[in-house]
């Protein structure tokens, strides 16, 4: 059992089962590369402050860089008993280092570390995140882009609607990954805020500088009252709200992807590669990773849930409470990056059917609105329109056929407006066309937002 780096005024040794009730090292050794790389720029802001000597400086930032080694090559050994990340790199450099070490600590205590620490862990996991991002919204642009002529039925409520272009449904998902990119680089601005040099909560008596550490480990700000540095976590509720719309986003997508690949709908098809089988139906081919990130959502969920529920009740300043904060945000990191890695290897794999949606999209009336806005044209209200061409649908269903297989007679029965030229409003290509209203599917709008999503990635 390694020393423990606190325990003067303790009469008697930390109970075991407390020693594996309170540790964090199992989960928080993830944080070394930025322990490690904290814990350097502090000895080097003591030494230029004069709160230690250079030499002394030298021999703390050599120590921290062998024991980076030794964690980056896995060699290094954790003990329960030193609870977390920082005890262990701290209690390690006494062995590496010598005396020395215990000079780290000044000016500091664990909760501003902590706290650095985490910002910026998640300061490179926000920017992997926006990157990844980036890539998806690069992926679904070419899908779009490779099938811009390819029809499609719309939906509300699940029911054929409007014919759209698929172009357009996938454009849809790009705007909203891309607000979700937008949202991260907006969180990013609140992560980016060094904490360190709050000490426990007060600030500290020796003159640090703060700034200098900022500098050192490029942050855009510092943190302005020590109190908040060391018991916020609202940066992190931001992120997983972030994540939580972001997964939203790809629960919606993996939902369609699911039930467009069904024999039922059957407009994508999904690459062998990107499938998996059954252990007893020959025959299948399920769409496991749609289904995995679809049910991996509540996950990220939850980790949002977790820490608004750990901080709200909370006093300030630091409270051990927030060593709960951990888990939930690395698995909604890990989970939110597997989710959009996947995505962007799998997506660029599907095959569009595109007879079967073009053929979808010629059945079940989908031009009943183009047949009223012909009427409109011809000067009838809409209100009236619509009754005119829901009377017109009612026989089209009694007869078992579609509006444009009507003849002009029987169309005429429902308004003297009608004339010949009805059909070619009832067209899909006529229907995609007209729809020429800011941010409508007519081919050309969608030829432009793909145009503008190109520049926009490219920029
Ligand atoms: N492992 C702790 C955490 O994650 C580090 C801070 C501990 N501070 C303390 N005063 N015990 O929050």
């Amino acid at each position: 059992m390694a020393e423990k780096l606190w325990d003067g005024r303790f009469s008697e040794k930390t109970d075991q089962s407390v020693e594996a009730f309170t540790a964090s090292i199992a989960y928080d050794r993830r944080l070394y590369p930025y322990d490690i790389a904290g814990s350097t720029a502090h000895c080097q802001m003591l030494a230029r402050a004069g709160i230690i000597t250079d030499d002394e400086a030298n021999r703390l930032v050599t120590g921290l860089e062998t024991i980076k080694g030794e964690l980056d090559r896995g060699e290094f050994v954790f003990d329960d008993s030193l609870e977390d990340i920082h005890m262990h790199i701290e209690a390690r450099l006494l062995e590496v280092a010598g005396k020395v070490a215990q000079k780290l600590h000044t000016a500091r205590s664990r909760n501003d570390q902590v706290a650095l620490d985490v910002r910026m862990y998640l300061r490179d996991e926000t920017r992997r995140i926006i990157e990844l991002l980036q890539r998806l919204r690069t992926v679904l642009v070419d899908l779009a882009d490779g099938h811009r002529d390819v029809v499609m039925p719309g939906y509300t409520h699940t029911q054929r609607a409007q014919p759209v272009l698929f172009a357009h449904h996938m454009m849809a998902y790009y705007e909203m990954f891309t607000r979700d990119q937008a949202r991260f680089g907006d969180c990013l601005g609140r992560i980016d805020v060094m904490p360190l040099g709050a000490a426990a909560l007060a600030g500290t008596t020796y003159p640090i500088d703060r700034a200098y550490v900022a500098q050192l480990l490029e942050f855009s700000s510092v943190s302005a009252n020590s109190m908040d540095a060391v018991s916020d976590r609202d940066f992190a509720m931001e992120f997983l709200a972030a994540a939580s719309i972001g997964m939203v986003h790809l629960s919606r997508l993996s939902e369609e992807l699911v039930l467009w690949s069904t024999s039922e709908f059957g407009f994508i098809t999904l690459a062998d590669a990107f499938a998996t089988g059954s252990s007893i139906m020959p025959q299948k081919k399920n769409p496991d990773i749609p289904e995995i990130v679809r049910g991996k959502t509540g996950r990220v969920f939850g980790a949002l849930t977790a820490l608004l529920t750990l901080m709200k009740s909370l006093p300030m300043a630091y409270n051990r409470d927030m060593q709960e904060d951990k888990e939930p945000l690395f698995d909604a990191v890990d989970t939110l990056k597997a989710c959009l890695h996947i995505n962007v290897q799998m997506i660029p794999r599907i095959t569009v059917n595109r007879d079967t949606m073009r053929r979808a999209a010629s059945v079940g009336f989908l031009n009943a609105t183009d047949m009223a806005d012909y009427l409109v044209g011809r000067g009838m209200p809409f209100r009236k329109a619509h009754a005119c061409v829901g009377n017109a649908v009612a026989f089209a269903l009694d007869k078992g056929c579609e509006l444009d297989q009507l003849a002009l007679e029987e169309l005429k029965r429902f308004s003297p407006l009608i004339n010949a030229d009805i059909f070619d409003h009832l067209t899909l290509t006529h229907m995609i066309d007209r729809r020429q209203s800011l941010g409508g599917t007519a081919t050309e709008n969608v030829a432009r937002a793909i145009g503008d999503a190109r520049k926009a990635l490219d920029g």
